[in-house]
């Protein structure tokens, strides 16, 4: 048992860093709004003000679960599942640059919101050159997944649709991988995150287990090149540009795969092919932790908040995610459902590879 007082400080040191980053982000949507709603009554074509990810469930109750989020996360550093969390926003300059790019991309995100535009990437130079599903403007984002800018900008968009708690969520992918790999070398086991973004799941593993070699996989190049930059204080870790529907990885290689909001963005056909490819990479034995979004009927509080999310951003594989069955997907695979855990708007679905 820590001492009281050890305790304290760790709550103190764990408020002072994640309360000011909530109120960070929350600002930013209350300030979307205000620019959304002056602008309307001018007239004018209003910057974005998505109805939020929240859409229509109850305030209270929303604030309650980021809460339930907040001390898990909390509880899980009291375990020892992983240090106090940093989560590396940058200096204060680059805070505000990211803010900066945020707000300046908004009347476009709002243009192609209000014209139904969500293709544009699917144009020179990029057109032929990714499948025809991944060249889309997921959320309306400028560049979708396939410029630098749209690289820097998207992880202040997902921390101000999720309140700031989007890397919280994160997080709980690691006590699966803590209990998977309890009383194990870690320098002898391999993580491999698919889809893996500018790398904020990767950077939350390093932080928990420093010596672990893991491999990223994106199809961006712009997202990979940001991952790189901000994974770039960890040694062994790769960023591979590749296709999470074919992997350039071993058969039975990987003691671990997560992948984080990935499967939601594929098409019900590729989501199986991705899913198969993650069994395929894992050791027998090995764990796959998914982190998505919640489905119908996970928190009926929630479901019409999820049923409107793709009206509200383009998201166009979102409904038949809402009513996929992972546990009968993964069985084909050979995999079994170990558990799924609640994590505010996410939850994380735990899978074994059958020895
Ligand atoms: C919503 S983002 C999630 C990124 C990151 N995992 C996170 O925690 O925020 C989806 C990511 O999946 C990548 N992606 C989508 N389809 C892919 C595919 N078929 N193969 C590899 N990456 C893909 C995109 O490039 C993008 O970086």
């Amino acid at each position: 048992m820590p001492h009281p007082l050890d305790r304290l400080a760790l709550h103190v040191a764990y408020g002072a860093r994640q309360l000011p980053r909530i109120a960070w982000f929350v600002g930013h949507g209350v300030a979307m709004r205000q620019l959304s709603r002056a602008a309307q009554r001018r007239g004018a074509a209003a910057p974005a003000a998505p109805r939020q990810a929240a859409g229509s469930t109850d305030r209270s109750r929303l604030f309650a679960d980021l809460a339930a989020l907040m001390r898990q996360d909390l509880a899980n550093v009291e375990r020892g599942i992983y240090p106090l969390p940093n989560d590396r926003d940058g200096s204060l300059p680059e805070l505000l640059d990211r803010s900066r790019l945020f707000f300046t991309d908004l009347p476009d995100v709002q243009r192609r919101r209000e014209q139904g535009r969500h293709s544009e990437v699917n144009s020179e130079p990029y057109a032929g050159k990714r499948p025809r599903y991944y060249l889309q403007n997921f959320h309306f984002q400028s560049g979708g997944w396939m410029t630098d800018g749209s690289a820097r900008r998207y992880d202040t968009q997902v921390e101000v649709l999720f309140k700031g708690t989007a890397n919280a969520m994160r997080r709980q992918a690691l006590p699966p991988l803590h209990e998977a790999f309890a009383r194990r070398d870690q320098r002898t086991l391999r993580l491999l995150d698919v889809g893996a973004g500018t790398g904020r799941l990767l950077d939350a593993v390093k932080q928990a287990w420093p010596r672990l070699p893991v491999l990223g996989i994106d199809l961006s190049e712009a997202y990979s090149r940001e991952a790189r930059k901000h994974l770039d204080r960890w040694s062994g870790t790769r960023m591979v540009v590749a296709n999470a529907e074919q992997m350039p990885v071993p058969d039975a290689s990987q003691d671990a795969v997560t992948s984080v909001f990935l499967f939601h963005e594929l098409p019900p056909r590729v989501r199986r092919t991705v899913l198969a490819e993650c069994a395929r990479v894992l050791k027998p034995g090995g764990r796959l932790v998914i982190v998505d979004s919640l489905q119908t009927g996970d928190e009926p509080d929630y479901d019409g908040a999820l049923a409107m999310f793709p009206r509200n951003f383009h998201e166009p594989y979102f409904t038949t995610y809402l009513a996929e069955d992972f546990a009968a997907m993964a069985r084909d695979c050979g995999l079994t459902k170990v558990r799924d855990v609640r994590a505010f708007f996410s939850k994380v679905m735990v899978f074994d590879r059958l020895g």
